[in-house]
């Protein structure tokens, strides 16, 4: 067990290089099931997620070649479903991936219910509808989904836009005989990335990017290679600490067009973001002011960057408000741990009501997911005074060496032991 120490009050300044998309990665690497041969990905992001799904298709007898931390080779032509590891697959959302490269693949296949950050309801109902539309039989039970069928395509009208359920009816797709269509398909940039993926191996995949995926199912797909596009929500993530600390920091590597809903909320609260053809330069001077933010799917404002722009809203004049519009279950868990830094937020259902420019300072929080995470360690370096970071682990699921970035830009924060874990009373010192 480790957590994060910070000592708030730097600015920061300098240079960070943007990583690989984690929610492109954690559904490539299942997708490299449907590759008959060796794909070589570029640009893995080094966090554990990643290493999570490489166990578990090494656990399927996949031959996995490190030939850098974030340059894999895959050759899945070796394996089998059924010795899949499925401890590792409990813990990780992505896994539900394998639904649709499994059937996609074998015409069969047994996954545990996703895992993964807790914050709220989750249903995957509209992964299973796609299957089913496919013509494949889902039983849930037991903590395990299983897929049975050969698939046909088939048109399926999402009942609700779902990152997760486009991508898995376009992994059961392309190799499903005939053709099918996607509607109401959800637009995220990582989705339009495994379609490149796809197509790049072979399969048929327009429209990816816009509500309508259509997709012609071919016989199989060829080894190839493949570079994973720059992470959207790490590059959000460093915009706000930027935003929230004030100094100046250019972002490298990063896709700014995936930004532009970051960069027009910046801009709003008086930051200055500078773009450029693959980095955004951040500058920010306080007082910062106070907006509303609600989140919606791409190209709205992302889910994934709520917890880290509320984070430092408590330090914007005047009162903001944030809605969550697109999960419906509580999204707001870590509320009561930026409460024990000060922070004065109402939570009223799908709204967050926060009233700004009251000075947070240190404490013992926790990490309460991946994202909540991110925004402790914003609040905390926003902070006065020592904060302590708990469960880290959350983070370092999504955040490639984000100790190490945040130090190069000139934060004080580091990664200590347990032992090392303060009396509640140390933790405003
Ligand atoms: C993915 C991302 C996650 C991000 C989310 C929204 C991955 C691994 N995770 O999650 O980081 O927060 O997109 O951008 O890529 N829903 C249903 N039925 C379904 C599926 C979803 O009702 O079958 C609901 C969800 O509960 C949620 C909304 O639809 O309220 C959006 O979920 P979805 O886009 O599917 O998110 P995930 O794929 O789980």
């Amino acid at each position: 067990m480790e957590q994060y120490r910070i000592q708030g009050g730097n600015r920061l300044h300098g240079e960070i290089e943007i990583s690989g998309a984690k929610n492109a990665a954690v559904a490539i690497i299942p997708a490299a099931l449907l590759v008959n041969g060796v794909c070589r990905i570029e640009n893995l992001p080094e966090i554990s997620d990643t290493e999570t799904l490489l166990h578990i298709l090494r656990s399927l007898g996949a031959e996995i070649r490190m030939l850098t931390p974030s340059s894999v080779e895959i050759d899945c032509t070796r394996v089998t479903w059924q010795n899949a590891d499925y401890d590792l697959m409990r813990k990780i959302r992505a896994s539900y991936y394998f639904i649709g490269s499994m059937l996609g693949r074998f015409g069969h296949a047994q996954t545990t219910m996703p895992g993964g950050c807790n914050f709220g309801v989750r249903p995957i109902d509209q992964h299973e509808k796609g299957m089913r539309a496919l013509g494949a039989s889902i039983d849930v039970r037991n903590g395990f989904i299983f897929g049975e069928g050969r698939l046909r395509g088939a048109e399926v009208h999402l009942d609700k836009v779902s990152v997760g359920a486009t991508i898995n009816i376009m992994l059961a797709a392309c190799t499903a005989e005939g053709k099918s269509i996607i509607r109401n398909a959800a637009r995220e940039p990582h989705i339009v990335d495994v379609a490149t993926f796809l197509n790049t191996m072979g399969a048929d995949i327009r429209g990816a990017g816009t509500d309508t995926i259509k997709i012609n199912g071919v016989p199989a797909l060829h080894g190839g290679s493949y570079t994973i596009i720059p992470d959207q929500i790490e590059a959000a993530t460093y915009m706000i600490a930027t935003a929230g600390c004030g100094g100046e920091v250019l972002i490298k590597n990063v896709i700014p067009k995936h930004l532009d809903c970051i960069s027009a909320k910046l801009r709003e609260m008086g930051t200055v973001v500078e773009e450029y053809p693959d980095s955004v330069l951040v500058r920010s001077s306080h007082p910062l002011r106070g907006v509303s933010v609600k989140t919606q799917p791409y190209p709205g404002y992302p889910t994934d960057a709520q917890p880290q722009i509320t984070a430092v809203l408590t330090q914007a004049r005047g009162t903001s408000i944030v809605t969550e519009d697109v999960y419906e279950g509580n999204r707001y868990k870590y509320v009561n741990e930026l409460r024990k830094m000060g922070a004065q937020i109402r939570v009223e259902g799908k709204t967050a009501i926060v009233e700004g420019g009251i000075p947070l300072t240190g404490a013992l929080v926790a990490a309460c997911d991946l994202r909540a995470g991110a925004a402790m360690v914003i609040a905390g370096l926003c902070a006065r005074g020592t904060t302590w970071v708990e469960d880290v682990h959350f983070i370092e699921r999504g955040y490639q060496d984000f100790v190490g970035k945040l130090r190069s830009l000139g934060a004080d924060i580091q990664l200590v032991e347990l032992p090392d874990r303060p009396l509640a009373g140390d933790a405003t010192a």
